[in-house]
């Protein structure tokens, strides 16, 4: 929902043979590991991130990737994916500037194009004031539309690729006809675009669906989400550089009430289309949260109440289809201040 959140791929890695632990100030706490055998084995990606789209509300603030001390930082998270998207993917459309040929290969090397410390410093002075911006659009839930270039996607992408990180392109399914159908030409453009810089990348479509009533006033539901993924797996199927790319989704909000619909539906009519199935996770809101939150032991155990919901629903209508949380963080509404900064969170 906000700047940097963790995106995890559910599963456990054991790998040694069995250990006692034992702790020296009691006697009667010894713990058992069997370590003898592999119940899960994680992707080496299992810790991923994803940079808020709401980066690029305004282009300038995407040349922040190129700052030369971010890229290093995240080169130490690699491998993973990153995922660009979040509420505002969905408010952005692709206006491209320049006219392009298909003979196009990557941009400047990697170590060209470097930020400028006084631009560095400048660009992040502006976003405190965005920030400000940005916070008022969610607390009024209207968002402006948002145009986007190739400057965006260029960035992203060597952004991505020169740290080692593995782009997912996150698509705005707000795009819609008379009859509530995903309008693809915005998405097809990109894609084009893309292709002919041949950006090696991967696709999702749509953000939180479950609360586009709210934010935008239109209802979408499950199957017809599920359709419009697999309008988009057509078109990647047609084209000759994203025909093996990943699509993930739908992206769905922690199930709750209708929520768990909007998943079934999608599971029903989209489930082919996705190579993996995205549920997002938060365990409070960051206005209305304390330390004793952070610390509370059943808070602390909806994570995994929450992933059984998510799993059984996933069994039962497309057994066998990989779930991810492709999002989550302890506090939404861009994190509990002094808290989802600090050590407390990390037991979320
Ligand atoms: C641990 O065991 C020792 C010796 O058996 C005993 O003296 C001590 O009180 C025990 N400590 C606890 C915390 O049970
Ligand atoms: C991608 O990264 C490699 C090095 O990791 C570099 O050689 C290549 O030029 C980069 N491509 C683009 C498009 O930036
Ligand atoms: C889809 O959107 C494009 C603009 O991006 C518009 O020209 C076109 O008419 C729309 N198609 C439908 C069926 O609404």
């Amino acid at each position: 929902m906000k700047c940097v959140s963790v995106c995890v791929v559910l599963s456990l890695l054991c790998h040694t043979d069995g250990v006692h632990i034992r702790d020296p100030n009691r006697n009667s706490s010894d713990v058992s590991v069997d370590l003898s055998a592999v119940i899960r084995r994680v992707d080496r990606r299992f810790l991923s991130v994803t940079i808020d789209a709401s980066l690029a509300s305004e282009e300038k603030f995407m040349y922040l990737l190129s700052s030369p001390k971010i890229r290093t930082l995240a080169r130490a998270l690699t491998p993973a994916f990153l995922r660009f998207g979040g509420t505002r993917q969905d408010f952005m459309v692709f206006t491209p500037q320049r006219r392009h040929t298909d003979s196009g290969v990557g941009a400047a090397s990697c170590d060209e194009g470097d930020l400028p410390s006084w631009l560095e410093e400048k660009l992040k002075k502006d976003w405190t004031q965005q920030q400000l911006i940005l916070m008022r659009e969610d607390l009024q839930r209207k968002y402006r539309r948002v145009k986007f270039t190739e400057f965006t996607v260029d960035l992203l992408h060597s952004f991505t690729n020169c740290s080692g990180m593995d782009l997912i392109f996150g698509l705005n399914a707000l795009l819609r006809t008379a009859d509530n159908t995903w309008n693809s030409s915005n998405a097809g453009s990109l894609l084009q675009y893309c292709e002919s810089r041949r950006y090696k990348m991967a696709w999702e479509l749509g953000n939180e669906p479950n609360s586009y009533e709210k934010k935008a006033g239109i209802r979408v539901d499950g199957a017809q989400l599920g359709h419009d993924f697999t309008r988009l797996r057509e078109m990647m199927t047609e084209s000759k550089f994203y025909h093996d790319a990943g699509l993930y989704g739908p992206d769905v909000g922690q199930p709750r009430d209708h929520r768990a619909d909007i998943l079934e539906g999608f599971l029903q009519t989209g489930a082919e289309a996705v190579d993996a199935c995205t549920w997002h996770h938060y365990y409070v809101n960051g206005r209305d949260t304390s330390l004793d939150d952070f610390l509370d032991p059943d808070i602390l155990n909806t994570l995994a109440v929450k992933i059984d919901k998510v799993l059984e629903e996933v069994k039962l209508v497309s057994p066998g289809k990989p779930v991810w949380l492709g999002e989550t963080s302890s506090a939404y509404g861009g994190g509990a201040v002094g808290l989802s900064d600090t050590f407390a969170a990390g037991f979320m």
